[in-house]
């Protein structure tokens, strides 16, 4: 019998459902726009599945410029500031950029990335996100376009990761470390 390559986690989204969602989010960004391309800003690693996808459905094949934005901390606990390690030159001056995000959750993130393209000049800076935890916002950010919105839960997949594992599972699924190590037993037991 074929063995899976992830363990079985449950499937919060199917990659059918998403992909139907980024064909509405394509739509609905192309009416925004009227006509004027916007100014596509990746936050990577984790949205880059989300921001090729959207990218082949929206007219025109436009470009992916790509941001890291990074937060710092002791230990697991974010202090809350955001700094920008990757995207300081994306032409963004006069444009409306539309930053591709692949999940909101405190805000933080997005927060500091629009007051980094406003500095910067943009005309506006609009946000696309895949996924949005409402219950977890620390900061009240407004979100354009958002695909899902989802429960306080730790998803995976369709580019998110833990730790760089995950990304590749085109579902978006919730991580449970008990699956995790179940699957991680019965794999060395083979
Ligand atoms: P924020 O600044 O708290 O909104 O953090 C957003 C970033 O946190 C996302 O771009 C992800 O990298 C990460 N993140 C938050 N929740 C999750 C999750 O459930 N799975 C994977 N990454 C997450």
């Amino acid at each position: 019998m074929a063995t899976s390559a992830f363990p079985p986690f449950r499937v919060l989204l199917s990659r059918d459902q998403i992909l139907r969602r980024i064909h509405e989010l394509a739509r609905a960004i192309t009416e925004a726009m009227r006509g004027e391309p916007p100014c596509l800003v990746v936050v990577i690693e984790g949205a880059r599945t989300f921001a090729r996808q959207l990218q082949k459905v929206l007219p025109g094949q436009l470009p992916l410029h790509e941001v890291r934005a990074s937060s710092y901390g002791s230990g697991t606990v974010s202090s809350g500031e955001v700094r920008l390690t990757l995207g300081q030159d994306v032409p963004c001056a006069g444009r409306d950029v539309v930053l591709l995000e692949d999940i909101v959750d405190t805000g933080r993130t997005i927060a500091a990335l629009q007051r980094h393209f406003a500095q910067k000049g943009a005309r506006s800076c609009r946000v696309a996100t895949l996924l949005s935890k409402p219950s977890r916002r620390v900061v009240d950010v407004a979100l354009d376009f958002v695909g899902f919105e989802i429960p306080d839960e730790f998803v995976l997949g369709c580019g998110m990761d833990l730790d760089g594992r995950y990304r590749e599972i085109p579902d978006v699924v919730v991580y449970e470390k008990s699956v995790e190590m179940a699957f991680q037993r019965a794999a060395a037991a083979r």
